[in-house]
């Protein structure tokens, strides 16, 4: 049996082609890193943006000792990078896979394998990047490395795969949760790739991963244009209702992490922050990017259309 292609507009394999050239030069993977050993440590200077930590407010947290409190933030560094290549390894390289693997039996078959390769790619420097910049610290600092695996994200990634009843759905369930990801990862990494008053190397590794991310949106969302096209109306909304509720994967404080972190430093009065502190940290940072994704995919249009956004076009430019 032959299985009967579907066509894209000529927009979306245009973007697809082009961000394949442009991978080419912008990718970090295709350019001299800096030996980030390299770089001046100061110890005077924080790990980690103290205000990414969703309890920097409690009574707790600012009565504590700064040197303790300079410990937790080298540790958040840690979590935030152990997060990071789960996103990267558990998240979004199995949907890359997928697509090289089995591709949708689209057109443009052979642009969708070719860029969701450069992806691939990159994550796997990513995760390099992170695990280098992790140990870094935690030697300089001379802290014990933190081992932890269980995150809510993967739970809850697990959780609802287990309930799909066939492996298309699987598929298509990986993609959603990965393409939502490849968006909201660009907020999740804005702070600390901003932040100049933190440790050099920390700012660093997550400025050149967040310019390799916002590539990544623009590709995911591209190919989430063009798998539309070949979608029956349940599996729209299907991939509708997963993308918006991948942004609380996101949210999620991993407060499991942290109970680790507070027992290996032996900080005081650590279970009030653990009962005080919520599960959902600041949703709304990434509400509004997931809402202008469906929107710019075409999920909230009958026809499927996708419409991309201003940002797109400017990425590349
Ligand atoms: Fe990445
Ligand atoms: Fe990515």
């Amino acid at each position: 049996m032959t299985i009967k292609s579907y066509e894209t507009d000529d927009a979306v394999r245009n973007m697809l082609q082009k961000l394949s050239v442009l991978w080419k030069n912008r990718a970090a993977v295709n350019q001299e890193l800096p030996d980030y050993n390299n770089l001046a440590f100061d110890p005077n200077k924080a790990d980690f943006s103290e205000c990414l930590l969703p309890f920097r407010e409690h009574q707790a947290w600012l009565e504590a000792p700064e040197e303790l409190k300079s410990q937790c933030l080298s540790y958040a560094w840690g979590i935030y990078n152990l997060k990071t290549i789960y996103v990267e390894c558990n998240v979004v390289t199995p949907s890359c896979e997928d697509i090289i693997k089995t591709p949708p039996p689209s057109a443009n078959r052979n642009l969708l394998q070719d860029v969701m390769s450069q992806a691939l790619l990159d994550e796997a420097l990513h995760t390099r990047m992170s695990i280098m910049a992790c140990n870094y610290i935690y030697s300089m600092r001379a802290l014990q490395p933190l081992d932890f695996t269980n995150f809510n994200l993967v739970q809850w990634r697990n959780d609802i795969l287990s309930q799909c009843s066939s492996e298309s759905e699987r598929r298509l369930t990986r993609f959603s949760i990965a393409c939502a990801s490849e968006t909201l990862i660009t907020d999740y990494l804005k702070t600390m790739a901003e932040d100049k008053s933190i440790q050099t190397v920390c700012h660093e590794v997550t400025r050149t991963h967040a310019m390799d991310e916002w590539s990544h949106s623009s590709v995911f969302s591209f190919v989430a244009s063009d798998i539309i096209h070949g979608l029956s109306q349940k599996e729209r909304e299907h991939m509708r209702a997963i993308i918006l509720r991948t942004v609380e994967m996101f949210a999620n404080n991993e407060m499991g992490a942290w109970e680790k972190v507070f027992s290996m430093v032996n900080f005081p009065n650590a279970r009030d922050i653990l009962h005080d502190t919520g599960d959902s940290n600041e949703i709304g940072v990434y509400t509004g990017s997931v809402e202008s994704l469906i929107e710019r995919i075409g999920l909230n249009s009958k026809s499927g259309k996708a419409q991309p956004e201003a940002e797109q076009q400017e990425a590349l430019q």
